[in-house]
């Protein structure tokens, strides 16, 4: 199957363009079964105020960006995570969702708030869901999510063959070095949608990553460059984690030695 990334700078507050924006962007891609966004990519990020931020949301039941999204997937028979400023009645999520051919799959609420993101958003508490499709079993995080080494390794129990990281990073670098090694310690696929550009004092930091399970980087974006891109997955190389004939990354596993982590 091939998957990949959409590296671009969704307008700030600028709801219509976005949809066009995104329209455009899939429209014009090769064929691919499984496209990634960035995070919040409806509605741009460093929001001023939660009104800012509730006046640039949607429910999913009433969303004009996930309909974009799904008469794409629904013309190529494919995919599409994205980062999405999520309206659950007064709440503010900051989630991912997704889109497949028949409609929205799922959705996930960003566990770990950034910065000023703890005074807009609610902690999502719905948990790691990992959705079961035919081009594979997805996972979904956003962005901060990934210095918690805890939530890869759940979605990777879980069965996750693909992570789909929806993101806005800014922080220098980080994020890009440490994706590629999750992913070779959970043995799955990771992908990273960062967006680029700036919004007031934040300036975000591109790269978006593609790594393999074994924690190769099949490709890292620039920093700055608008890119969609994507490469051909071997999901056998997901499933298997044989690490030597003699030990398996699953198998290998000592739960009870780990009981400390939840009291600590
Ligand atoms: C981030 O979580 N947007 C850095």
């Amino acid at each position: 199957m091939k998957a990949g990334f959409v590296q671009f700078a969704p307008e700030f507050c600028n709801y219509d363009r976005n949809l066009v924006l995104v329209e455009d962007i899939l429209d014009a891609s090769d064929q691919v079964d499984l496209l990634v966004l960035p995070e919040l990519a409806n509605s741009g990020y460093n929001f001023a105020s939660r009104e800012q931020a509730f006046a640039n949301a949607e429910e999913v039941n009433d969303s004009r960006f996930i309909k974009v999204l799904h008469e794409y997937c629904r013309r190529r028979k494919s995919y599409v995570a994205s980062g999405f400023n999520e309206r659950v009645g007064d709440q503010l999520f900051n989630s991912a969702i997704l889109v497949g051919p028949d409609g929205l799959i799922g959705k996930y609420q960003k566990i770990h708030l950034f910065l000023n993101e703890k005074d807009i958003f609610t902690p999502g508490e719905a948990g790691l869901p990992v959705f079961a499709t035919p081009i594979g079993r997805l996972g979904l995080l956003v962005c901060f999510d990934w210095i918690f080494p805890e939530v890869w390794r759940i979605l990777a129990l879980k069965g996750a063959d693909i992570i789909c990281h929806c993101s806005n990073l800014v922080l220098p670098g980080f994020a890009q070095r440490s994706v590629p090694i999750h992913a070779l310690i959970n043995h799955f696929y990771v992908i990273t949608a960062n967006r680029i550009g700036s919004e007031g004092s934040l300036t975000f930091t591109g790269m978006s990553t593609i790594a393999d399970p074994r924690g190769n980087v099949l490709y890292q974006a620039g920093p700055d460059t608008m890119e969609l891109r994507f490469f051909n997955f071997d999901l056998e190389k997901a499933r298997n984690k044989q690490m030597t004939p003699r030990n398996d990354l699953f198998a290998d596993r000592r739960p009870e030695m780990y009981q400390e982590l939840l009291k600590l």
